[in-house]
Protein backbone atom coordinates (compact mmCIF):
# COMPACT_ATOMS: atom_id res chain seq x y z
CA UNK A 1 0.00 0.00 0.00
CA UNK A 2 1.55 3.50 -1.06
CA UNK A 3 0.72 6.07 1.84
CA UNK A 4 2.08 9.87 1.12
CA UNK A 5 2.97 11.50 4.06
CA UNK A 6 2.43 15.50 2.63
CA UNK A 7 2.76 19.41 4.03
CA UNK A 8 6.38 18.69 5.42
CA UNK A 9 7.91 22.14 6.02
CA UNK A 10 11.44 20.85 6.26
CA UNK A 11 12.55 17.44 5.09
CA UNK A 12 16.39 16.67 5.80
CA UNK A 13 16.82 13.77 3.49
CA UNK A 14 20.97 13.40 4.16
CA UNK A 15 20.52 12.83 -0.02
CA UNK A 16 23.37 14.64 -2.15
CA UNK A 17 21.21 14.97 -4.69
CA UNK A 18 18.00 15.86 -2.54
CA UNK A 19 19.59 17.86 -0.14
CA UNK A 20 16.99 19.25 2.47
CA UNK A 21 13.60 20.52 0.73
CA UNK A 22 11.28 22.92 2.21
CA UNK A 23 7.14 21.65 1.07
CA UNK A 24 8.20 18.37 0.66
CA UNK A 25 6.23 15.18 0.16
CA UNK A 26 7.78 11.46 0.74
CA UNK A 27 6.14 8.19 -0.69
CA UNK A 28 5.98 4.83 1.47
CA UNK A 29 5.76 1.53 -0.68
CA UNK A 30 5.06 -0.52 2.54
CA UNK A 31 8.61 -0.93 4.15
CA UNK A 32 10.61 1.15 1.73
CA UNK A 33 10.51 4.87 0.29
CA UNK A 34 9.17 4.95 -3.29
CA UNK A 35 9.18 9.00 -4.15
CA UNK A 36 10.82 12.04 -1.92
CA UNK A 37 10.17 15.84 -3.83
CA UNK A 38 8.73 18.90 -3.47
CA UNK A 39 4.55 18.21 -2.45
CA UNK A 40 3.12 19.89 -5.50
CA UNK A 41 4.71 17.16 -7.80
CA UNK A 42 3.96 13.82 -5.59
CA UNK A 43 2.24 11.25 -6.97
CA UNK A 44 -1.08 10.02 -6.25
CA UNK A 45 -1.62 7.20 -3.14
CA UNK A 46 -3.65 4.88 -1.07
CA UNK A 47 -3.60 6.68 2.05
CA UNK A 48 -2.78 10.75 2.99
CA UNK A 49 -1.56 12.37 5.48
CA UNK A 50 -1.06 16.02 5.89
CA UNK A 51 1.87 17.04 8.98
CA UNK A 52 0.64 20.09 8.22
CA UNK A 53 4.33 22.08 7.82
CA UNK A 54 6.26 20.08 10.67
CA UNK A 55 9.76 19.28 9.82
CA UNK A 56 10.52 15.75 9.02
CA UNK A 57 14.21 14.12 9.23
CA UNK A 58 15.59 10.10 8.70
CA UNK A 59 14.10 8.13 12.14
CA UNK A 60 17.28 8.32 14.31
CA UNK A 61 20.17 5.59 14.00
CA UNK A 62 21.30 4.55 17.06
CA UNK A 63 24.39 3.12 16.75
CA UNK A 64 25.73 1.91 20.22
CA UNK A 65 23.32 1.03 23.03
CA UNK A 66 23.99 -1.81 26.12
CA UNK A 67 20.04 -2.72 26.61
CA UNK A 68 20.30 -6.72 27.33
CA UNK A 69 20.62 -6.62 30.80
CA UNK A 70 18.56 -6.21 34.18
CA UNK A 71 19.24 -4.20 37.49
CA UNK A 72 19.86 -1.11 38.39
CA UNK A 73 23.19 1.43 39.27
CA UNK A 74 21.00 4.35 40.90
CA UNK A 75 23.91 4.09 43.92
CA UNK A 76 26.84 4.01 41.50
CA UNK A 77 25.41 7.04 40.04
CA UNK A 78 24.66 8.59 43.22
CA UNK A 79 28.09 8.43 44.13
CA UNK A 80 29.97 9.45 40.87
CA UNK A 81 27.39 12.60 41.30
CA UNK A 82 29.43 12.81 44.67
CA UNK A 83 32.93 12.91 43.43
CA UNK A 84 33.77 9.60 42.89
CA UNK A 85 35.13 8.90 39.61
CA UNK A 86 33.48 5.95 36.86
CA UNK A 87 35.00 2.76 36.21
CA UNK A 88 35.00 -0.51 34.28
CA UNK A 89 34.31 -2.41 37.16
CA UNK A 90 30.70 -1.41 37.82
CA UNK A 91 29.92 -3.54 34.50
CA UNK A 92 30.35 -6.51 37.27
CA UNK A 93 27.33 -5.16 39.13
CA UNK A 94 25.09 -5.95 36.15
CA UNK A 95 26.75 -8.60 34.84
CA UNK A 96 25.40 -9.80 38.31
CA UNK A 97 22.20 -9.08 38.17
CA UNK A 98 21.79 -10.05 34.39
CA UNK A 99 22.94 -13.47 35.33
CA UNK A 100 20.30 -14.00 37.78
CA UNK A 101 17.39 -13.13 35.51
CA UNK A 102 15.37 -15.07 33.54
CA UNK A 103 15.34 -14.64 29.28
CA UNK A 104 11.24 -13.18 29.72
CA UNK A 105 12.68 -10.84 32.35
CA UNK A 106 15.60 -9.65 29.96
CA UNK A 107 13.22 -9.68 26.83
CA UNK A 108 10.88 -7.37 28.61
CA UNK A 109 13.27 -5.26 29.69
CA UNK A 110 15.25 -5.20 26.52
CA UNK A 111 11.45 -4.41 24.94
CA UNK A 112 10.91 -1.81 26.85
CA UNK A 113 13.87 0.32 26.65
CA UNK A 114 13.65 -0.32 22.87
CA UNK A 115 9.93 1.33 22.60
CA UNK A 116 11.21 3.83 24.40
CA UNK A 117 13.39 4.53 21.80
CA UNK A 118 11.34 4.83 19.33
CA UNK A 119 8.76 6.78 20.84
CA UNK A 120 11.45 9.53 20.77
CA UNK A 121 12.54 8.86 16.82
CA UNK A 122 14.85 6.04 17.07
CA UNK A 123 14.38 3.58 14.07
CA UNK A 124 16.88 1.48 13.63
CA UNK A 125 19.03 0.33 17.19
CA UNK A 126 22.24 -1.40 17.50
CA UNK A 127 22.73 -3.30 20.92
CA UNK A 128 25.47 -5.82 23.00
CA UNK A 129 26.03 -8.49 24.78
CA UNK A 130 28.50 -8.15 27.31
CA UNK A 131 26.29 -8.59 30.51
CA UNK A 132 26.59 -12.49 30.39
CA UNK A 133 30.69 -13.20 30.34
CA UNK A 134 30.07 -17.04 30.26
CA UNK A 135 29.16 -18.65 26.94
CA UNK A 136 25.79 -19.78 28.02
CA UNK A 137 24.71 -16.31 29.11
CA UNK A 138 26.60 -14.66 25.99
CA UNK A 139 24.68 -16.97 23.55
CA UNK A 140 21.54 -16.42 25.51
CA UNK A 141 21.71 -12.37 25.62
CA UNK A 142 22.88 -12.87 21.61
CA UNK A 143 19.36 -14.75 20.81
CA UNK A 144 17.41 -11.95 23.18
CA UNK A 145 18.97 -8.78 21.56
CA UNK A 146 18.21 -10.62 17.92
CA UNK A 147 14.73 -10.97 18.35
CA UNK A 148 14.22 -6.73 19.17
CA UNK A 149 17.27 -4.62 17.52
CA UNK A 150 18.39 -4.30 13.96
CA UNK A 151 21.83 -4.80 14.84
CA UNK A 152 23.66 -7.40 17.19
CA UNK A 153 27.21 -6.78 18.66
CA UNK A 154 28.93 -9.70 20.52
CA UNK A 155 30.69 -7.75 23.42
CA UNK A 156 31.97 -11.50 25.41
CA UNK A 157 35.57 -8.27 25.67
CA UNK A 158 33.92 -5.90 28.08
CA UNK A 159 35.51 -7.05 31.02
CA UNK A 160 37.29 -9.73 32.86
CA UNK A 161 34.69 -11.27 35.24
CA UNK A 162 36.08 -10.83 38.79
CA UNK A 163 38.12 -13.83 39.67
CA UNK A 164 39.00 -14.66 36.17
CA UNK A 165 42.68 -14.71 34.53
CA UNK A 166 43.02 -12.19 32.02
CA UNK A 167 44.53 -14.32 29.17
CA UNK A 168 42.40 -17.38 29.57
CA UNK A 169 39.62 -15.37 29.46
CA UNK A 170 40.53 -13.88 26.51
CA UNK A 171 40.98 -17.33 25.00
CA UNK A 172 37.42 -18.54 26.23
CA UNK A 173 36.27 -15.40 23.93
CA UNK A 174 38.15 -16.15 20.89
CA UNK A 175 37.61 -19.53 21.08
CA UNK A 176 34.51 -21.17 22.58
CA UNK A 177 32.37 -18.01 23.28
CA UNK A 178 32.93 -16.43 19.96
CA UNK A 179 32.35 -19.99 17.94
CA UNK A 180 29.26 -20.07 19.76
CA UNK A 181 27.27 -16.57 19.24
CA UNK A 182 28.85 -16.27 15.69
CA UNK A 183 25.55 -17.40 14.09
CA UNK A 184 23.77 -14.92 15.82
CA UNK A 185 25.97 -11.58 15.48
CA UNK A 186 27.09 -9.01 12.74
CA UNK A 187 29.62 -7.67 14.69
CA UNK A 188 32.63 -7.88 17.50
CA UNK A 189 33.62 -5.16 19.72
CA UNK A 190 36.03 -5.08 22.57
CA UNK A 191 36.54 -2.51 25.37
CA UNK A 192 39.92 -1.52 25.22
CA UNK A 193 40.63 0.59 28.47
CA UNK A 194 42.71 0.25 31.24
CA UNK A 195 40.65 -2.21 33.64
CA UNK A 196 39.28 -4.05 30.58
CA UNK A 197 41.42 -5.26 28.31
CA UNK A 198 44.93 -3.75 26.53
CA UNK A 199 45.53 -3.57 23.45
CA UNK A 200 47.84 -6.99 22.65
CA UNK A 201 44.30 -7.88 23.85
CA UNK A 202 41.69 -6.34 22.16
CA UNK A 203 44.05 -7.01 18.94
CA UNK A 204 43.42 -10.88 19.79
CA UNK A 205 39.37 -10.86 20.21
CA UNK A 206 39.54 -8.67 16.75
CA UNK A 207 41.69 -10.99 15.03
CA UNK A 208 39.49 -13.85 15.95
CA UNK A 209 35.75 -11.75 14.61
CA UNK A 210 37.77 -11.40 11.49
CA UNK A 211 38.31 -14.71 11.29
CA UNK A 212 34.78 -15.45 11.43
CA UNK A 213 34.05 -13.13 8.99
CA UNK A 214 32.37 -10.27 11.96
CA UNK A 215 32.46 -6.81 11.27
CA UNK A 216 34.88 -4.78 13.95
CA UNK A 217 33.81 -2.05 16.59
CA UNK A 218 36.53 -1.08 19.62
CA UNK A 219 35.14 0.97 22.43
CA UNK A 220 38.19 3.43 22.57
CA UNK A 221 40.03 6.59 24.32
CA UNK A 222 36.90 6.62 27.10
CA UNK A 223 38.70 7.37 30.16
CA UNK A 224 41.94 8.38 28.82
CA UNK A 225 44.70 8.27 26.69
CA UNK A 226 44.70 5.00 25.03
CA UNK A 227 46.05 2.27 21.85
CA UNK A 228 42.19 1.93 21.26
CA UNK A 229 41.30 4.46 18.54
CA UNK A 230 44.80 3.64 16.59
CA UNK A 231 44.08 -0.10 16.47
CA UNK A 232 40.73 0.51 15.80
CA UNK A 233 41.92 2.28 12.38
CA UNK A 234 44.73 -0.54 12.25
CA UNK A 235 42.14 -3.53 12.48
CA UNK A 236 39.81 -1.57 9.85
CA UNK A 237 36.88 -1.46 12.31
CA UNK A 238 33.44 0.15 11.34
CA UNK A 239 33.77 2.13 14.64
CA UNK A 240 35.59 3.26 17.76
CA UNK A 241 33.48 4.56 20.26
CA UNK A 242 33.72 6.77 22.97
CA UNK A 243 36.72 8.94 21.70
CA UNK A 244 37.05 11.27 24.62
CA UNK A 245 40.67 11.75 24.82
CA UNK A 246 42.45 12.07 21.62
CA UNK A 247 45.78 12.79 20.45
CA UNK A 248 46.53 14.58 17.12
CA UNK A 249 47.88 11.36 16.00
CA UNK A 250 44.09 9.68 16.61
CA UNK A 251 42.37 12.58 14.90
CA UNK A 252 44.89 12.19 11.94
CA UNK A 253 44.62 8.26 11.98
CA UNK A 254 41.16 8.54 11.61
CA UNK A 255 41.02 10.94 9.45
CA UNK A 256 42.78 8.87 6.44
CA UNK A 257 40.38 5.79 7.26
CA UNK A 258 37.00 4.38 7.34
CA UNK A 259 36.37 4.16 10.47
CA UNK A 260 33.63 6.04 12.14
CA UNK A 261 34.04 7.86 15.40
CA UNK A 262 31.42 7.47 17.34
CA UNK A 263 30.53 10.12 19.96
CA UNK A 264 28.73 9.51 23.11
CA UNK A 265 28.05 12.34 24.66
CA UNK A 266 25.16 11.38 27.56
CA UNK A 267 27.99 8.61 29.03
CA UNK A 268 30.89 11.90 28.68
CA UNK A 269 28.44 13.78 30.88
CA UNK A 270 27.34 10.79 32.94
CA UNK A 271 30.43 9.89 33.93
CA UNK A 272 31.80 13.47 33.90
CA UNK A 273 34.58 12.83 31.08
CA UNK A 274 35.21 15.47 29.11
CA UNK A 275 33.26 15.80 25.81
CA UNK A 276 34.59 14.29 23.04
CA UNK A 277 36.47 16.71 20.68
CA UNK A 278 33.83 16.50 17.81
CA UNK A 279 34.50 20.11 16.27
CA UNK A 280 38.78 18.80 16.19
CA UNK A 281 37.35 15.39 14.40
CA UNK A 282 35.35 17.41 12.24
CA UNK A 283 37.57 19.93 10.77
CA UNK A 284 39.84 17.19 10.08
CA UNK A 285 37.07 15.22 7.99
CA UNK A 286 36.58 12.27 10.16
CA UNK A 287 32.81 10.38 9.84
CA UNK A 288 31.31 11.21 12.70
CA UNK A 289 28.73 9.27 14.69
CA UNK A 290 26.51 10.32 17.31
CA UNK A 291 24.87 7.56 19.50
CA UNK A 292 23.17 6.86 23.23
CA UNK A 293 25.21 4.41 25.18
CA UNK A 294 22.46 3.34 26.60
CA UNK A 295 22.95 1.40 29.34
CA UNK A 296 22.77 1.28 33.44
CA UNK A 297 25.94 2.21 34.22
CA UNK A 298 27.68 5.00 31.68
CA UNK A 299 24.80 6.34 30.02
CA UNK A 300 21.17 5.49 31.34
CA UNK A 301 19.56 7.63 28.37
CA UNK A 302 17.44 6.52 25.10
CA UNK A 303 16.73 9.81 23.96
CA UNK A 304 19.43 10.41 20.75
CA UNK A 305 17.57 14.38 20.86
CA UNK A 306 19.49 14.51 24.25
CA UNK A 307 22.41 13.80 22.50
CA UNK A 308 22.07 16.04 19.44
CA UNK A 309 21.16 18.82 21.49
CA UNK A 310 24.40 18.46 23.60
CA UNK A 311 26.46 18.06 20.91
CA UNK A 312 25.33 21.41 19.31
CA UNK A 313 25.31 23.50 22.61
CA UNK A 314 28.07 21.98 24.41
CA UNK A 315 30.03 20.16 21.48
CA UNK A 316 30.47 23.24 18.69
CA UNK A 317 28.46 21.19 16.14
CA UNK A 318 26.00 22.80 13.87
CA UNK A 319 22.66 21.56 13.86
CA UNK A 320 22.80 20.19 10.61
CA UNK A 321 26.07 18.50 11.61
CA UNK A 322 24.49 16.60 14.78
CA UNK A 323 21.40 15.88 12.88
CA UNK A 324 23.56 13.99 9.92
CA UNK A 325 25.96 12.18 12.61
CA UNK A 326 23.08 10.79 14.46
CA UNK A 327 21.58 9.54 11.34
CA UNK A 328 23.38 8.96 8.37
CA UNK A 329 26.35 8.96 11.11
CA UNK A 330 25.08 5.98 12.76
CA UNK A 331 24.14 4.59 9.36
CA UNK A 332 28.03 4.34 8.27
CA UNK A 333 29.15 3.34 11.41
CA UNK A 334 26.86 0.35 11.24
CA UNK A 335 28.04 0.29 7.63
CA UNK A 336 24.55 0.24 6.19
CA UNK A 337 22.84 2.10 3.36
CA UNK A 338 19.50 2.01 3.61
CA UNK A 339 18.72 3.62 6.83
CA UNK A 340 19.58 7.47 8.01
CA UNK A 341 18.82 8.42 4.49
CA UNK A 342 15.38 9.49 3.14
CA UNK A 343 15.82 8.48 -0.98
CA UNK A 344 13.97 5.83 -3.22
CA UNK A 345 14.68 2.54 -1.98
CA UNK A 346 15.63 3.54 1.41
CA UNK A 347 13.82 2.22 4.43
CA UNK A 348 10.95 4.46 5.18
CA UNK A 349 11.47 5.66 8.40
CA UNK A 350 10.78 8.70 9.69
CA UNK A 351 10.59 11.33 12.10
CA UNK A 352 8.25 14.43 12.33
CA UNK A 353 9.20 16.57 14.23
CA UNK A 354 6.28 18.90 16.39
CA UNK A 355 7.99 21.56 15.17
CA UNK A 356 8.72 23.44 11.73
CA UNK A 357 12.69 22.88 11.89
CA UNK A 358 15.39 20.63 12.87
CA UNK A 359 16.69 23.47 14.63
CA UNK A 360 14.64 23.41 17.50
CA UNK A 361 16.32 19.77 18.47
CA UNK A 362 18.89 22.08 20.00
CA UNK A 363 16.69 25.43 20.26
CA UNK A 364 14.15 23.67 22.45
CA UNK A 365 16.64 21.39 24.40
CA UNK A 366 15.01 18.86 26.59
CA UNK A 367 11.42 19.02 24.95
CA UNK A 368 9.64 15.94 23.76
CA UNK A 369 9.46 16.90 20.29
CA UNK A 370 8.68 13.66 18.09
CA UNK A 371 4.92 14.12 16.88
CA UNK A 372 4.95 10.82 14.82
CA UNK A 373 7.87 8.04 13.93
CA UNK A 374 7.23 5.69 10.92
CA UNK A 375 9.50 2.51 10.63
CA UNK A 376 9.41 0.63 7.75
CA UNK A 377 6.66 2.18 6.96
CA UNK A 378 4.69 1.29 9.61
CA UNK A 379 3.41 3.70 12.24
CA UNK A 380 5.51 3.36 15.59
CA UNK A 381 4.63 6.10 17.50
O1 LIG B 1 30.21 1.97 26.82
N1 LIG B 1 32.71 1.15 28.28
C1 LIG B 1 32.21 0.08 28.45
N2 LIG B 1 30.90 -0.23 28.46
C2 LIG B 1 29.85 0.69 28.73
C3 LIG B 1 29.63 0.85 30.18
C4 LIG B 1 28.89 -0.25 30.74
C5 LIG B 1 28.61 -0.14 32.20
O2 LIG B 1 29.19 0.69 32.94
O3 LIG B 1 27.79 -0.96 32.59
C6 LIG B 1 30.12 2.01 28.05
O4 LIG B 1 30.21 3.05 28.68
Amino acid sequence: MAVLITGIGELTTNDDELGTLTGAAIVFDGPVIAWVGPAAAAPDADERIDVEGRAALPGWVDSHTHLVFAGDRTAEFEARMAGQPYSAGGIAVTVDATRAATDAELTANLRRHVSEAVRQGTTCLETKTGYGLTVADEVRAARIAAAAADEVTFLGAHLVPPGADAESYVDLVCGEMLDSVAGSVRWVDVFCETGAFDEAQSERVLRAAARHGLGLRVHGNQLGPGPGVRLAVRMGAASVDHCSHLSDSDVEALASSDTVATLLPACDLSTRQPLAPARRLLDAGVTVALATNANPGSSYTTSMGFCVATAVLQMGMSVAEAVRAATLGGAKALRRTDVGVLRPGARADLHVLDAPSRTHLAYRPGVPLTWRVWRQGTPAA
